[in-house]
């Protein structure tokens, strides 16, 4: 177990529409340690999104402390929020959300210039080398609407990185995405977790939820279960074997949590 990265204490969400409240995280407790590749699953509206938009700084809590790196982002202001999630945290969903009239290579290097320490210059080496590392050279210069959704996927993972951050947030990144375009975007996240960037992945996928080294379930707004299992080795995956026992380990620990 490495050093804590983000830990919640007593962390509740409940939301408030029309005069109807809805508790969905109720008193999580959690901890994520750095350099893991964290996983959540659980059942539709078990309250995965409100976590990670909770532990991210995209949402407030209702209660409770978020600490990141020793500080307690549920209480930070807007201006804080803005530059841990643009320096600190990086963001892949289940759309690209690719700014519309800015190339695949803007995408990624116009959130890199609001890193600090680093001039236009290098900003856009770093950029063109991510789009090269995305195998996205030859559509390096496209707009998204001129892109496959593969394309675009791996453009937001290449955005998620630009200002190397702590932490990848990932909220069912493959969920719109055919079975080889899911597996790109899973070993570039699996890729740049190996070079060391934390990662929080929610999905439904048992394919993708075995890229984690621990795989938390959620259910109720609170953590029902842990699986740990050996952290992915790209070299041992290229066998199905290693796959399919991964594969056979959470799913009979899914079984057991009435999955
Ligand atoms: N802005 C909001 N206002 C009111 N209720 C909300 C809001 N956002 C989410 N909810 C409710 O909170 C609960 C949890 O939603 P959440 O999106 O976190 O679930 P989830 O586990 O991510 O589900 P899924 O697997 O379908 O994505 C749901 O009952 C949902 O209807
Ligand atoms: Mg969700």
């Amino acid at each position: 177990m490495g050093e804590t990265l983000l830990k919640t204490r007593r962390l509740s969400k409940t939301y408030v529409a029309d005069g109807v409240q809805t508790h969905v995280l109720g008193s999580v407790d959690l901890e994520l340690y750095r350099g893991d590749f964290t996983v959540i699953m659980g059942p539709s509206g078990s309250g995965k999104s409100t976590l990670l938009y909770c532990l991210s700084g995209m949402d407030k809590p209702t209660a409770g402390s978020v600490i990141f790196e020793g500080e307690d982002i549920a209480q930070a202001s807007e201006d804080e929020l803005a530059k841990l999630r643009a320096q600190r945290f990086g963001f892949v969903f289940q759309a690209a959300n690719l700014v519309s009239n800015l190339t695949l290579l803007e995408n990624v290097a116009v959130p890199g210039y609001l890193k600090c320490g680093r001039t236009a210059k290098q900003t856009k080496a770093e950029a063109e080398r991510l789009i090269a590392r995305m195998g996205l050279e030859e559509v390096a210069a496209h707009l998204p609407s001129q892109a496959s959704g593969g394309q675009k996927q791996r453009c937001a993972v290449a955005r998620a990185v630009v200002n190397e951050p702590a932490i990848i947030f990932a909220d069912e990144p493959t969920g719109a995405l055919n079975r080889s375009n899911s597996l790109e975007v899973l070993d570039l996240l699996s890729g740049m977790n190996a070079e060391g960037i934390s990662v929080l992945m929610v999905t439904h996928d048992v394919r993708s939820a075995i890229r984690g080294n621990r795989v938390l379930y959620f259910e109720d707004g609170a953590v029902r279960g842990e699986l740990e299992l050996p952290v992915w080795d790209a070299a041992e995956a290229t066998d199905e074997i290693y796959v399919r026992e991964r594969e056979a380990i959470a799913n009979a620990w899914l079984s057991s949590l009435s999955w």
